[in-house]
């Protein structure tokens, strides 16, 4: 029997944070042996919120995104990683697709609400606007079964179902219709200094994230700055409305750990925050720097990084080529 299809994906803005390595990457070689998994770069994607930047710097996050992806246990022996841009259908489904998708439905994204209202002064790309489209062409073209991603993406995988549930409704079962892979702690890591928002990796704000390439001390200042409260005495408690940032702290550990939140609470009770965030700090050092290690050694070998780029090209072309061409046949009958 042929595998189950899994196709993710990380947009090459920035250096990734631990975020989305507790929302999703964590998990990606327990997926790695269950399905045929899809690694996507999605370089198209970061090019709405990166058009002013060089080429040349979005080359390198690439690269940077790849030796990540590599260090975190992806092989490109068993699954195929590749870069969005270098698979031409991707773009020409998403023009297909935006015939099947509407202006009011798109206007209702929250990310892409959430966009506008940060860059309010400035014009708004075309681009972010259809971003989900974009997302719906990436998943629909390998009949993708799964979707493994944090919980700010879930209403762009909606909209894609929605999309493709349209398009099969006019034209019969083109498209498999994708579930959604949720992790079941970490799924939205919070900003360390604001704990009410997203942990992002474009955030201004460098102490709202901490990332993978972090140096230790850099992590360390991070964390001992994060906020907390001023329970007293101190409390290790989940409790997202009232402890915002203790709960943040108690996810990413549990993440790390795979400890549960309720036996974290027992473990550190009656600690203080300092005792808990030096615990916190030695399982993420211990996470992070294993990845650091395997990640400079992947990423002095450009050659070799561009060799996965070509040969997962390759492979996705072929996957992707089949559903474009069965879509472009149905239409022109
Ligand atoms: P991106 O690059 O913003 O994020 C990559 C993955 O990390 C998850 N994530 C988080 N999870 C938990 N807490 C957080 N603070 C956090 N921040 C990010 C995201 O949900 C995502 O799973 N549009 C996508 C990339 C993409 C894609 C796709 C994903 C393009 N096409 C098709 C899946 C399928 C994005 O910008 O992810």
């Amino acid at each position: 029997m042929s595998k189950s299809i899994l196709f993710t994906g990380v947009q090459p803005s920035g250096f990734l944070t631990i975020g989305n390595y507790c929302g999703t990457i964590n998990r990606w070689t327990e997926f790695q042996k269950k399905y045929l998994c899809f690694f996507c770069i999605s370089d198209l994607h970061a090019l709405t919120i990166l058009p002013k930047k060089s080429k040349e710097s979005l080359n390198n996050r690439i690269l940077d995104t790849l030796a990540l992806y590599l260090s975190c246990g992806v092989d490109p022996s068993k699954s195929i990683i590749f870069l969005q841009s270098n698979v031409y259908q991707h773009t020409q489904l998403h023009w297909i697709l935006s015939n099947f998708s509407y202006f009011g439905e798109l206007s209702r994204m929250t990310q892409f609400k959430y966009k506008v209202n940060l860059n309010q002064n400035s014009p708004i790309n075309l681009s972010l606007f259809s971003y989900p489209i974009l997302m719906a062409a990436d998943i629909l073209l390998y009949q993708t079964n799964f979707v493994p991603v944090g919980l700010d993406q879930k209403q762009h995988l909606e909209l894609v179902g929605t999309i493709a549930r349209r398009f099969n409704k006019r034209y019969g079962n083109i498209f498999t219709i994708p579930s959604i892979i949720l992790n079941n702690v970490g799924f939205k890591i919070m900003a360390l200094q604001n704990p009410m928002k997203k942990m992002s990796k474009s955030d201004n704000n460098l102490n709202n994230s901490i990332f993978l390439l972090d140096s230790i001390d850099s992590i360390r200042i991070k964390l001992y700055k994060s906020l907390t409260d001023s329970s007293n005495p101190p409390e290790v408690k989940y409790d997202q409305y009232n402890k915002p940032g203790i709960s943040n702290l108690l996810v990413i550990l549990s993440s790390l750990t795979g400890k549960k939140i309720s036996d974290l609470e027992i473990e550190f009770n009656k600690c203080t925050y300092q005792y808990f965030k030096k615990s916190l700090l030695d399982i993420l050092l211990e996470v992070i720097l294993k990845i650091q290690k395997s990640y400079f050694f992947f990423r002095k070998d450009i050659h070799y990084l561009y060799d996965i780029l070509r040969l997962g090209a390759e492979n996705a072309r072929i996957h992707s080529e089949k559903t474009l061409c069965q879509v472009q046949n149905i239409l022109n009958s």
